[in-house]
């Protein structure tokens, strides 16, 4: 399977797929984001005000995506803007905190959230960020598994400090959607068609060659 990320933007895609990270304040979502976006780090915390966004373009398969990942602010007075963005969302990233287990606790909270607010078959996976820090661990691994089992949703500990799960967490979910042909097939998620796209691309060879 053919991966790679497309470091010069790219105007026509064949997919694009909007994802959204929820879950409380402080888990990590912008981190997360950050590292799977520019591989970055900070050990700041600036806490994200209302809504905002990254794009990144991948190829997968051949295909070239358009990843929209939409960033939340976990802080209750944020909770009402952030879902009126939920039926645009594709897919979900539901993160607590390994540290903190009420972040764990809430976790039911934001799936229901999810349910009343966001389209029907979209794609969730559960992380439970910080795996690094475990020493101050108040959530085991298969608590994370069990409530992730209960829901029928995909788990991954991660850390956006260290890097661990953080790319795969995305490649898996986008795969999941390449393989969706239900997805796939919705024309309006293509910018243009592929035939329209290679033409674009032969022409501008050319006008390179000249
Ligand atoms: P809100 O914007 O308030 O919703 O917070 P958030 O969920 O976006 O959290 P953010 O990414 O801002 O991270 C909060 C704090 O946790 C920051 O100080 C980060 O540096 C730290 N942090 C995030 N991820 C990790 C991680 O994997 N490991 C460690 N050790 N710290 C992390």
């Amino acid at each position: 399977m053919h991966y790679d990320s497309i470091s010069i933007e790219e105007e026509y895609y064949d997919l694009k797929i909007r994802l959204m990270l929820i879950g409380d304040s402080n888990v990590g979502k912008t981190s997360i984001i950050k590292r799977y976006c520019n591989n970055q780090f900070s050990p700041s915390y600036i806490s994200t005000v209302g809504i905002d966004f990254e794009t990144k373009y991948l190829r997968l398969n051949g295909k070239i995506i358009n990843l929209q990942i939409w960033d939340t602010a976990g802080q209750e007075r944020y909770k009402v803007l952030a879902k009126n963005y939920y039926k645009n969302s594709d897919g979900f990233i539901i993160v607590y905190d390994i540290t903190d287990k009420k972040s764990f606790n809430n976790v039911a909270n934001w799936i229901t959230q999810i349910k009343d607010s966001a389209s029907e078959n979209v794609k969730c996976v559960l992380l439970g960020n910080k795996c690094d820090l475990e020493e101050l661990r108040q959530v085991d691994i298969n608590q994370g598994k069990d409530l992730a089992n209960n829901y029928q949703l995909k788990f991954y500990e991660t850390s956006a400090q260290k890097g661990n799960n953080i790319q795969k967490v995305f490649t898996d979910l986008v795969k999941g959607f390449l393989n969706d042909d239900n997805f796939v097939n919705d024309s309006e998620r293509s910018s243009i068609s592929t035939e329209q796209r290679n033409l674009r691309r032969a022409r501008n060879q050319k006008k390179k060659c000249c």
